[in-house]
This record gives C-alpha cells, sequence and structure tokens, in this order.
C-alpha cells in the first residue's frame, strides 16, 4: 500500500488530482497538503471528507517543520501548490517567488530526507514563453518565461530537475498547458467569463482577444500526471496537452452563445502587460511513451464546465465577495479602452 502526499490539493487541480488517486487506488492513503490561500477551498474536498485514507492538513509549504512532520511516511509527492495567476503575479510577485521558487525547495529538501520514491513536480507551459504564429513547445524547446508567474515556475522546475542530477533525487516534471473544468477559481477566463455572465455583468476580453491557448480538460490533464507519476522516466519532463489551440475570443463566443448571450456582452480592455500570444504544445512523448490520450473533446468539456457553474452558483457566488471584490476593482478598474 502506498501513501501519497498531494499540495496544493484544495486548489483546481489539485482536489481534482486527489478524487482521481481515490477513485484509482482506493488502497493508497492521501495526505493532502494545503495552506487554504484565497485560491484554496475545502469545499472543493467535500467528498472525500468521509473517506478513511484521506487526511486534510493544513499547512505552509514554505514552513520545512510542517511539511517535514507531514510528509513523513509518504512514498510519492505530487507538487501542485503555488500561486498560480499571472495577472496577480504583475501586480506584485512576492508571494510567487516564496511559496513558487523557495516552497519547492523546502518540499524537494523533505523529500530527499524522509526517501520519497517519486516527486513530481507540477509545472507549466508558460515556462516555455511565447510562440509565433507556427510552431508547438516541444520537451527540448528553449525556457523564455515572460511573467513573473511562469519565471517562478521556471525556477521552480528547474531546482527540481537540479536535485535529480545533483542529489538523484527521483524527479519528473510534467508541463502542461491551459486547464479548464469544475471547481477553477473564477480569475481565470472561463470560469470568471462564466461567473459574470451569469451576474449580468460584461466579459474583460484583453487587447485584440486573438491570444491563443491550447485547452486541455483538468481531468485529462491529472490522467496524464498519474501516468507520469507511476511510468514515467525519472529526471525527465513531460509536455501535457490536448492539441486544441482555441483563440480567446472564439472562447467568450462558445460562452455567450451557451448562456444565451450576444456580444453586447463583451467589453474590450486594456491589454495585460508582457502578454504571451501563443502557447502551443507537442504531446507526442507521453503519448508514444506512456499512451496517455487526451479523452475529452473541448466543445463537450465547455459545455460541461459552463453547466457545472450554473448548477454550482453556492460555490462560487461566495468565493466573489469581500477579498475577491477588492482584486477584482484593482485588477479591472481603469482598463477600458
Ligand atoms: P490554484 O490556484 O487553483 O490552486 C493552488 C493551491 O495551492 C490552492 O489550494 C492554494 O491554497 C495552495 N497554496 C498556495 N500557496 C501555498 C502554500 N504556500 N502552501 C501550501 N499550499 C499553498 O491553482 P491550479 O490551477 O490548481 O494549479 C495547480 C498547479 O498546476 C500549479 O502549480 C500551477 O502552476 C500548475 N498548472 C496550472 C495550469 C492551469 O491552467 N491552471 C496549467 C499548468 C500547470
Ligand atoms: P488565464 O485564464 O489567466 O490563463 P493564462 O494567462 O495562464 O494563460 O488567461 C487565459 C487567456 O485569457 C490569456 O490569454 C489572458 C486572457 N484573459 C482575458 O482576455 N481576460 C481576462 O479577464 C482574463 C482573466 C484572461
Amino acid at each position: 500500500m502506498s501513501k501519497i502526499f498531494i499540495t496544493g490539493a484544495a486548489g483546481f487541480i489539485g482536489s481534482n488530482f486527489v478524487k482521481l488517486i481515490a477513485e484509482q487506488r482506493p488502497d493508497w492513503k492521501i495526505v493532502a497538503y494545503d495552506v487554504l490561500s484565497y485560491a484554496g477551498n475545502l469545499a472543493n474536498l467535500d467528498e472525500m471528507m468521509g473517506n478513511a485514507n484521506f487526511k486534510f492538513i493544513k499547512g505552509d509549504i514554505c514552513d520545512a517543520d510542517a511539511v517535514d512532520k507531514a510528509i513523513a511516511g509518504c512514498y510519492f509527492v505530487v507538487h501542485f501548490a503555488a500561486e498560480s495567476h499571472v495577472d496577480r503575479s504583475i501586480l506584485g510577485c512576492a508571494d510567487f517567488i516564496r511559496t513558487n521558487i523557495d516552497g519547492t525547495r523546502v518540499l524537494l529538501d523533505a523529500a530527499r530526507k524522509h526517501n520519497i520514491k517519486r516527486f513530481l513536480q507540477v509545472s507549466t507551459d508558460e515556462v516555455y514563453g511565447s510562440l509565433g504564429k507556427d510552431g508547438l513547445f516541444s520537451e527540448d524547446s528553449h525556457l523564455h518565461p515572460n511573467s513573473p508567474y511562469s519565471a517562478s515556475k521556471a525556477s521552480a522546475d528547474l531546482l527540481a530537475l537540479s536535485y535529480y542530477h545533483t542529489h538523484n533525487t527521483p524527479v519528473v516534471v510534467t508541463r502542461c498547458s491551459n486547464n479548464y473544468g469544475p471547481y477553477q477559481f473564477p480569475e481565470k477566463l472561463i470560469p470568471l467569463f462564466v461567473t459574470n455572465l451569469v451576474e449580468g455583468k460584461k466579459v474583460p476580453v484583453y487587447g485584440d482577444g486573438m491570444q491563443v491557448r491550447d485547452w486541455i480538460h483538468v481531468e485529462d490533464h491529472n490522467r496524464a500526471i498519474f501516468a507520469v507519476l507511476e511510468n514515467g522516466n525519472l529526471g525527465e519532463v513531460y509536455n501535457i496537452g490536448s492539441d486544441n489551440e482555441q483563440y480567446n475570443i472564439n472562447i467568450t463566443k462558445m460562452i455567450l452563445k451557451y448562456l444565451g448571450k450576444d456580444e453586447s456582452s463583451i467589453q474590450y480592455v486594456t491589454d495585460r502587460p508582457g502578454h504571451d500570444r501563443r502557447y502551443a504544445i507537442d504531446a507526442t512523448k507521453i503519448k508514444t511513451q506512456l499512451g496517455w490520450r487526451p479523452q475529452i473533446d473541448f466543445a463537450t468539456g465547455l459545455e460541461g464546465t459552463i453547466q457545472w457553474y450554473l448548477d454550482n452558483k453556492k460555490w462560487w457566488s461566495e468565493i466573489k465577495t469581500g477579498k475577491y471584490l477588492e482584486y477584482y476593482k484593482q485588477q479591472y478598474s481603469d482598463r477600458n479602452k
């Protein structure tokens, strides 16, 4: 029987991964570790609470003593915990440097001390920077992070690989494209736009809306992480993506259509500073080496996601209050073109 330590387990992707492990490996013990920052929400783990193999620990990954106690006896580590929003990293990046870089260092040191058998660093395609009209990111593409967020993730990703080379720490790294799905915090494009429209507000499209992201459903991402965790080669990087490039404006129009709204709900706003134009992933390696394939097509996945937000208004309306509204004002007021 294995014991797995999952950081950022109360966030969007981490909470979904917890549920995948509980379903796929019901005999594994799960230690879910999360500081419950603004983005962490125990309600994301509601269905796990009665599970005897599940334990939640509220803790900071930068707190070496707390990590040391919590990680003891674990076999796997899957490290999701991070400050994850590019726009917030533009407002100020101290928390990004602390959590994403120093927090990863604390975990890597704990992994060494406790003889962890596999440490999976959840990274992002944003470490590669921006593409022109053509081309895809492969695992060998140069790293060229352009935002404080992606620079902090690139640092963590390289630090993890350095522990493999220097200390033989059994690290694997995944770099995935943009995720969507239920329980995503409503600061990111899709949940922000859906919830704004339900509230009768406009949706703030940055610049010309012609930026491209390569969208993947969170369940496909987590099935890929699981495959890499069990069978990936140590010291290697695996790109994850589902060949689904979409212009932001097209996604916006798909959401408007599902919700029966027209384009008068679009508000074009000043672009994000340093906005990466296009991301696109070549996932050949994980497909050929590990046999992983994405299973959820975008139209179906997006409709299911929008419907989830319609059915779970309580979940997001409790978030869109207080500090969230302060953030929203700071981010979006004075931005109208
Ligand atoms: P999220 O913001 O929804 O969740 C992050 C979680 O980390 C939250 O529960 C938060 O409470 C926790 N956390 C933050 N600081 C912490 C700390 N100091 N100690 C312990 N816990 C802390 O983010 P997400 O979208 O679920 O992303 C998870 C991971 O996946 C991140 O590492 C992110 O970089 C990576 N990733 C995300 C995407 C995406 O599209 N969302 C794509 C590729 C990779
Ligand atoms: P986001 O969900 O923040 O992910 P990332 O920046 O990590 O790719 O944004 C996805 C795309 O949507 C990105 O090109 C920025 C754009 N965007 C908007 O146009 N308006 C918004 O209000 C937000 C949050 C994002």
